[in-house]
């Protein structure tokens, strides 16, 4: 139920006719059912960056520049006593925790809405979520493949329709900001974040970064934009191995680059995202040379705000701040925005983080200056996005989520990223026609959650079936009905008295997401070789899926199976490998140079080391 945005204390005199208003709602909401769109909103009480700076007091330009977790509000009227200028769901931050209906999102997101409208000056939200892959948050949303299987399609016209269809589906949750394209050059295949990347060379990025830009805002950020993030700036994809902050291998680590490496890796796709207009940037963990890029005035504002011109704002990562070698959280806060740091991901501690603002201002610790420099950066934002006339979810983009519509974009998707590695004796393409035998096994051929990866639904993601999609072994039985083709699915049950003319496997990683799916090994893994080997062994022709989101240790596998794929980490639309197999044809090339062993790492295009797959590497049709 969502009262009409009664303004705070100090309001004008029809204070009481709002009041009288609102009591008549109440209770004829109380009669009726709970509408689905809130009511009319009075208009905010400042109606341009300019105007709303002038009116703001410093506490409530500190409520600007600070974001919570939804996760941690146990009070909504907090955010409008506070002014709080952002809310961000987390991975599998839904309305009751992890899922939830695009609905229930709306309803969650309009709610927060209207507590801000309610504050003083009745400034609205801007809320934030990582729609990563596709809505991935939300249950039944199309989820299509990870960036590192839309690298391997090189297609940018593609990469843009499926932020396009993101941006529809964002929207029909009442959302207008994702953290996302994470613009990140992988150069270690360990890290866990190596499938977030659209590959290891800034000349595939950088072109599929400002598509995705394009994609979620438009060709300039309106009222129908979801504001992207290009993240993690800079040089997240670059750290060494072993130095990983949070207890992670890699991952939050040190890049030990020079700047002209920087410069020439890992900058160009900020530079082809700001072209392309992206709204926000959010700071990475990890640190330049021993310094953290959460407090790197240099690469920040320098660099970032000054050289390249970028003027929207920047966000820290969560809870990024407290990482600073600060003394107290007052310093780490004082720190990271003298450093150029706009909006604070704090996403607990929201009161602490207003108040230390305000106290590092008034001791001269801060500037005015730089926070009314923040604060512009922000509501330039929310004017740009219109949020000020239209603060709550449109709901006609709501029934959209999940549309097949959409689903058939993904599937498309998932062709062009897979990526043929090998196709002896013309294993591939499959026949539709005749009569022959499909054997199908793999601890991932009928699991969409193992198809998803992470950032699907939860944060980390989880293996079996989570949301709506359809599972290569579905698909296989979609594509078959009603041909001469009889298919058997053995699972992970491989060791049985069973033969056939074709096998399938389907198998390699379980989900993981960020520093947890750090490697020290790229292990393909004893149950999938095992599996794989009994399958490939009781067939005439084997074919072998690798759902990954990174290259794996694979040269005892290879000789296993005729014909071997890179299939990444597709999303919920499996069909979309059917369609290759059944003579789609395929035309994915590597995004990220394949290693022979994990001691090779970090290897990538140019370094003189010997790849067992080159990057670009893709055998097509077949
Ligand atoms: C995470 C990630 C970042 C994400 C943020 C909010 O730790 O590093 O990519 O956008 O927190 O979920």
């Amino acid at each position: 139920m969502t009262l009409p945005a009664l303004r705070g204390a100090g309001r004008t005199p029809h204070r009481r006719a709002l009041l009288l208003s609102a009591l008549l709602v109440l209770t004829a909401g109380l009669l009726t059912a709970a509408p689905t769109t809130p009511a009319a909103h009075a208009a905010a009480g400042c109606t341009s960056t300019a105007d709303c700076l002038s009116k703001m007091t410093l506490a409530e330009k500190a409520g600007q520049m600070t974001q919570a977790a939804n996760s941690y509000i146990s009070n909504k009227q907090d955010i409008a006593t506070y002014g709080l200028g952002s809310v961000l769901s987390g991975g599998g931050g839904g309305p009751n925790g992890a899922g939830g209906t695009a609905t229930q999102w709306a309803d969650m997101v309009d709610s927060y809405q209207s507590y801000a409208l309610n504050s003083r000056l009745g400034i609205p939200l801007l809320y934030g979520v990582d729609a990563v892959h596709g809505h991935n948050n939300v249950q039944g949303a199309t989820l299509f493949p990870h960036h590192i299987g839309m690298g391997a399609t090189r297609d940018a016209a593609l990469v843009q329709r499926v932020e396009d269809i993101t941006r529809q589906e964002v929207l029909g949750t009442g959302i207008r900001w994702s953290f996302a394209p994470c613009v990140c050059v992988a150069r270690d295949d360990r890290w866990g974040r190596t499938y977030e990347s659209y590959g290891e060379d800034p000349s595939v990025v950088s072109p599929l970064a400002s598509a995705a830009v394009k994609g979620l805002q438009g060709s300039a950020i309106s009222s129908t934009s979801v504001l992207a993030t290009a993240k993690h700036y800079i040089g997240d994809g670059g750290t060494t191995y072993g130095t990983g902050s949070s207890g992670y291998l890699i991952d939050q680590g040190n890049t030990q680059i020079s700047e002209s490496e920087l410069r020439a890796v890992h900058l160009p796709p900020y530079q082809s995202a700001i072209t392309a207009g992206v709204g926000s940037v959010m700071v990475s963990y990890s640190s330049w040379n021993g310094t953290k890029m959460h407090g790197d005035k240099y690469l920040i504002t320098d660099v970032l705000k000054t050289e390249l011109g970028f003027t929207g704002f920047v966000v820290s990562d969560w809870a990024g701040i407290k990482q600073l070698p600060d003394a107290t959280y007052a310093d780490q806060v004082a720190h990271a925005i003298n450093a150029g740091l706009d909006m604070i991901m704090v996403p607990d501690d929201y009161v602490g983080t207003i108040n230390a603002i305000v106290t590092d201002v008034n001791n001269g610790k801060i500037p005015q200056s730089r926070v009314d420099d923040a604060v512009t950066r922000i509501l330039n934002a929310k004017f740009a996005l219109d949020l000020f006339n239209h603060p709550y979810t449109d709901r006609s983009y709501t029934p959209q989520v999940g549309s097949q519509a959409h689903r058939d974009v993904a599937r498309q998707a998932v062709r062009e990223s897979l990526t043929l590695l090998k196709n002896d004796s013309s294993a591939l393409p499959l026949p539709k026609t005749g009569t022959y035998k499909i054997v199908v096994g793999g601890k991932s051929a009928d699991d969409l959650g193992n198809q998803t990866g992470g950032w699907s639904i939860s944060w980390q993601g989880s293996s079996g079936t989570h949301t709506t999609g359809t599972t290569f072994w579905q698909a296989l039985q979609q594509t078959t009905a009603g041909t001469g083709i009889t298919l058997q699915n053995v699972g992970t049950r491989t060791k049985g008295n069973y033969s056939a003319d074709v096998g399938i496997w389907v198998g390699g990683e379980t989900p993981y997401a960020e520093g947890k799916g750090d490697s020290s090994t790229l292990a393909f893994g004893n149950d999938n070789s095992t599996q794989l080997s009994d399958i490939c062994s009781r067939v005439k022709t084997c074919i072998a899926i690798l759902y990954s989101g990174r290259p794996l240790i694979i040269g005892n596998q290879l000789p296993k199976a005729q014909a071997f794929i890179a299939a990444w980490l597709p999303g919920t639309e499996g069909a979309g490998i059917t369609d290759a197999l059944f003579g789609a044809g395929f035309s994915g090339k590597l995004p990220v140079t394949w290693p022979t062993a994990v001691t090779d790492e970090p290897i990538n295009s140019g370094d003189g080391k010997t790849p067992l797959f080159p990057l670009g590497y893709g055998i097509t049709p077949y």
